[in-house]
């Protein structure tokens, strides 16, 4: 986001309260609901980064059911840029129980505001919005009108329209039920308040829970100002309680992704078909053929293509390379990168460590790991090169590996620019084959090879005169 936090940038900190104590039965999963995963993130770790990109001061989480694994997730992730704190509250007496086990975190300049660890698509300037709204001293409810807001908590109001109450469902009369406007579980409200409110809950209705949005009631008692802020799109305030609802946000967060990478000038075969689990940075002029997963940091330069049915994760891929259909691409922490101009796959395999440089070819069944290859290499068909430095112009034939690993170690395999090896030639590391040099097909290199050198390292053939070939016993 580019907006600065209309708050932060006044000098009233943000505080957000995250309630994520809640068991997510229906997800039926020994993994905590908040951490399931929507675009390659936890459901948490969105509400997270939401929190960072509004620059808040604090994020204090509520955690109960599967507390150690939640707390866990969150601590690994660093570098959300504020204060990380977890209050755990059990057992779960409701959402007013929550926020309240969240009060001795909580700092009385703050503005707090309030949100749900399974929401995980609430754009962070609907939030500016909202906090804009509290103005530093109203309580702010993030409303909006449903088509069937069975099950929410309706926004009531008076004849002059001023918001009164919310009113859950379950405790609500018939007429209030009627009404389609219903909060939306995220409010903003001035720590001051909202701890002398909580203070006042009691769990006297239909559910015999401590409700959150009882402090409504109390805010027009005190004669404080209680403002709605109405949003109309659903998907920015949808939980996750169900695999369906979680598989339905996960193509809402897709069909976001594609539109965005579009309005960048990418050409997507079909914008239903991609996913991106992580960052995708695309230059001009890159297409993606259909049923293609990007996970963590990938790069495309200008003029790229990508096949169909591709799986590409941390790489780098320069101006003008072609990426062929069914190809895996993983950098892992070590990262990939492939040239300018390179043409890879189909079926190849670049693994963590790969570095091609320019005008490379990698075809079908090869794979590469922890290897340079430099301009112009080429290795064409089922081939493995592992732990080895190839220099320009190298042509590695068909079938080709490089034994890198002797059972307990790995060594490096140095190939110098312009030599050619072979067909299903084995290449026993450490062993480095010099300049230019030529390597017979079928041959096992054990020793360092010279410069410009034909090396052969294979039984020499003979042929027998005449044979016969063995016949069957004739039967007994
Ligand atoms: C709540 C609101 C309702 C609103 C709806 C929007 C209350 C009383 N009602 O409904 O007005 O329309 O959200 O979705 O607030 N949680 C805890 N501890 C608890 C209870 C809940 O951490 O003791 C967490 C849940 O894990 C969840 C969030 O709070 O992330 C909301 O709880 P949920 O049960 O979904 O809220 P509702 O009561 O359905
Ligand atoms: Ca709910």
């Amino acid at each position: 986001m580019s907006s600065q936090s209309p708050l932060s940038s006044m000098g009233t900190p943000i505080d957000v309260v995250i309630m994520a104590a809640g068991k997510g039965t229906r997800m039926k999963s020994s993994l905590p609901k908040v951490l399931h995963t929507l675009g390659g993130r936890s459901l948490l770790q969105h509400v997270l980064d939401t929190a960072a990109s509004l620059q808040a001061r604090k994020a204090v989480v509520i955690t109960g059911h599967g507390a150690p694994e939640v707390e866990a997730a969150c601590k690994a992730n660093t570098g959300v840029g504020f204060t990380l704190e977890f209050a755990r509250q059990e057992p779960q007496l409701g959402t007013g129980h929550a926020v309240q086990q969240a009060v001795p975190h909580l700092e009385d300049d703050g503005m707090v505001l309030v949100l749900s660890g399974d929401v995980p698509l609430t754009q962070a300037d609907t939030l500016f919005h909202l906090i804009a709204a509290g103005a530093g001293r109203n309580l702010a409810l993030l409303t909006l009108e449903m088509p069937d807001p069975t099950g929410y908590g309706r926004i009531v109001r008076d004849t002059t329209g001023s918001v009164k109450a919310i009113v859950e469902h379950k405790d609500a009369s018939p007429e209030q039920r009627a009404v389609h406007e219903v909060y939306s579980g995220i409010m903003a409200v001035p720590a001051t308040s909202l701890k002398r409110w909580l203070a006042r809950l009691d769990n006297k209705n239909a559910q015999s829970e401590y409700y959150l949005t009882d402090i409504v009631r109390f805010a027009v008692e005190d004669g404080a100002q209680v403002v709605a802020y109405k949003i109309n799109d659903a998907v920015q305030v949808a939980g996750v309680n169900s695999p369906v609802q979680l598989a339905a946000l996960e193509r809402a967060y897709q069909h976001g992704i594609a539109h965005r990478l579009m309005e960048d000038g990418v050409r997507l075969a079909d914008p239903a078909r991609i996913d991106v689990r992580g960052d995708l940075r695309c230059a001009h002029d890159v297409s993606i053929d259909v049923n293609c997963v990007f996970t963590g940091q990938v790069s495309l330069g200008r003029g790229v293509s990508i096949g169909a049915h591709c799986v590409i994760s941390n790489a780098v891929i320069e101006e003008g390379a072609v990426i062929h259909p069914f190809t895996h691409i993983d950098g892992e922490k070590l990262g990939v990168t492939v040239g300018a101009g390179s043409l890879i796959g189909p079926f190849a395999r670049l693994r963590p460590g790969a570095r091609l440089g320019k005008e490379v070819h990698i075809g079908n069944f090869v794979e590469v790991k922890n290897s340079t290859l430099a301009d112009g290499a080429k290795a064409n068909h089922l081939a493995y090169l592992g732990d080895a430095t190839v220099g320009e112009r190298v042509n590695y034939g068909a079938g080709s590996i490089t034994a890198n690993y002797d059972g307990a170690n790995k060594h490096r395999t140095v190939i110098e620019a312009d030599v050619h090896v072979g067909s299903n030639c084995v290449l026993i590391a450490p062993v480095t084959l010099g300049a230019g040099g030529t390597i017979g097909g079928g041959s096992t290199i054990t020793k360092d090879t010279p410069a410009g050198a034909l090396s052969v390292a294979r039984v020499r053939q003979v042929s027998i005169a005449n044979w016969s070939r063995p016949k069957k016993a004739p039967k007994a």
